[in-house]
């Protein structure tokens, strides 16, 4: 079985998205943990819900240890999934996991992306400079903030009458199918083994 480590900080939409694929066999995968480094974090409730193994790594009390942590705990995974994961992963995880961790951003990278650049703050600054299209982007993490390597990039237009929430809310939708595509592509040995020898 494919295993799957999902991180999370939030309402976690991304990680419902996931689980309902997986339920429906869309995604052949299991979900080995969901691991929030908030103890709000709805996602965690979502997770249980569905009687997926659950931790809380308080960031708040880890700091620096926040990211050895996680590694503990996702040893036996295939793939670690950010999906709405507001920390930076630090230290040995990213070598270990090295091609294997994956992150959701809501923006076409490089615009609006980098450090204090999360969630609807991203759609502000895009409406604030009025760009006509937007989107969202699937990465490999690397010890950068958003550098790492491009899977994946889905386009929404922004109109003039879009506030940040609504194009928050277009962008998740495509967010999720972009998130689905890839898990599948890495599950299925599609991602481009060039991308995977760096
Ligand atoms: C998503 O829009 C995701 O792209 C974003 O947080 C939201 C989480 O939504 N991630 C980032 O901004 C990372 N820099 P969700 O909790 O409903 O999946």
């Amino acid at each position: 079985m494919y295993n799957l480590a999902i991180l999370v900080s939030g309402n976690g939409t991304n990680l419902q998205y996931i689980i309902d694929k997986i339920d429906t066999g869309d995604i052949k995968a299991k979900i080995e943990i969901v691991i929030s480094d908030k103890s709000s974090a709805y996602a965690i409730e979502r997770a249980k819900k569905n009687g997926i193994k659950t931790l809380i790594l308080d960031k708040k009390n880890l700091k620096n240890n926040l990211s050895d942590e996680i590694l503990k705990n996702v040893k036996n995974c295939n793939l670690i999934v950010l999906a709405g994961f507001l920390s930076i992963l630090k230290g040995e995880i990213v070598e270990l996991f090295k091609n294997r961790i994956i992150n959701i951003h809501p923006s076409l990278i490089p615009s609006f992306c980098g450090k204090g650049m999360y969630g609807i703050k991203v759609h502000e600054a895009a409406i604030n400079r009025g760009v006509k299209v937007s989107g969202c982007t699937v990465h490999i993490v690397d010890k950068g903030t958003d550098t790492g390597t491009i899977l994946k990039q889905k386009i929404v237009t922004v109109n003039k009458n879009d506030t940040p929430e609504s194009l928050a809310e277009k962008i998740h939708i495509l967010e999720h199918k972009a998130l689905e595509e890839v898990i599948n592509e890495y599950i299925s040995g599609k991602i481009d083994p060039e991308i995977l020898k760096r």
